[in-house]
């Protein structure tokens, strides 16, 4: 069962030791062994998971951007997220990931937005072919798990095989900044 506590905490704990001990300097064009880092990440929190396993397994590090930018104020953004999820998830891509067909093994790198998986990711699936890929999922939420977002990456890729997922609770952007204003508050 891809949400089963025992094997999630067992995989976390085979991971984190590799991701921790990693020197920072692997050119993401080294052989790759046909893995790939596909990563999206708003502040950063993911952005540092996928870069150790780029550099970790030598695999190709490819970082998904919308074409359009997304608001930069985070309720607006909260709303973006939900409104593109609502729209049948079409996003378009600021690039298309040209050679997929490389790679056996994908690493799908995201936070976790609206309890489910952000439209940027399921855009990706759907218009990327994974058949017969092995995906193995790395999300980070700020507090309230990964939500729905292994079943949909499954909806989205049918054909791959998924793996068990790699979740972690990381800072939360409407956390730090409720922090931040009510510093501004008491002090400014
Ligand atoms: C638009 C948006 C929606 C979010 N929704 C959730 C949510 O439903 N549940 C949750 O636990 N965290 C939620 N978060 C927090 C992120 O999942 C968490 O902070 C994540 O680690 C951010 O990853 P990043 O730094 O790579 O962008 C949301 C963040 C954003 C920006």
């Amino acid at each position: 069962m891809a949400h089963d506590l025992n094997r999630r905490d067992t995989f976390k704990a085979a991971l984190l030791p590799l991701i921790a001990t990693q020197p920072a300097a692997t050119p993401a064009t080294a052989q790759s062994g046909g893995r790939l880092v596909v990563s999206l990440s708003r502040s950063g929190n993911t952005r540092v998971l996928a870069g150790a396993l780029s550099r970790r397994f030598d695999a190709p590090l490819f970082e998904l951007r919308p074409r359009d930018r997304w608001p930069e104020d985070y309720e607006e953004m909260v709303a973006w997220d939900s409104r593109m999820r609502e729209q049948g998830n079409n996003v378009p891509l600021a690039e298309d990931l040209p050679n997929i067909a490389a790679y056996d093994t994908v690493f799908l790198c995201h936070p976790i937005w609206g309890m489910d998986l952000p439209a940027v990711i399921a855009s990706f699936l759907q218009s990327h072919d994974l058949s017969g890929k092995t995906v193995i999922p790395i999300i980070t939420h700020g507090g309230y798990g990964a939500g729905e977002a292994v079943a949909t990456a499954q909806m989205l890729a049918p054909a791959a095989r998924f793996t068990d997922p790699f979740v972690l609770e990381c800072n939360q952007e409407r956390a730090d900044l409720a922090s931040l204003n009510q510093w501004l508050g008491e002090n400014l």
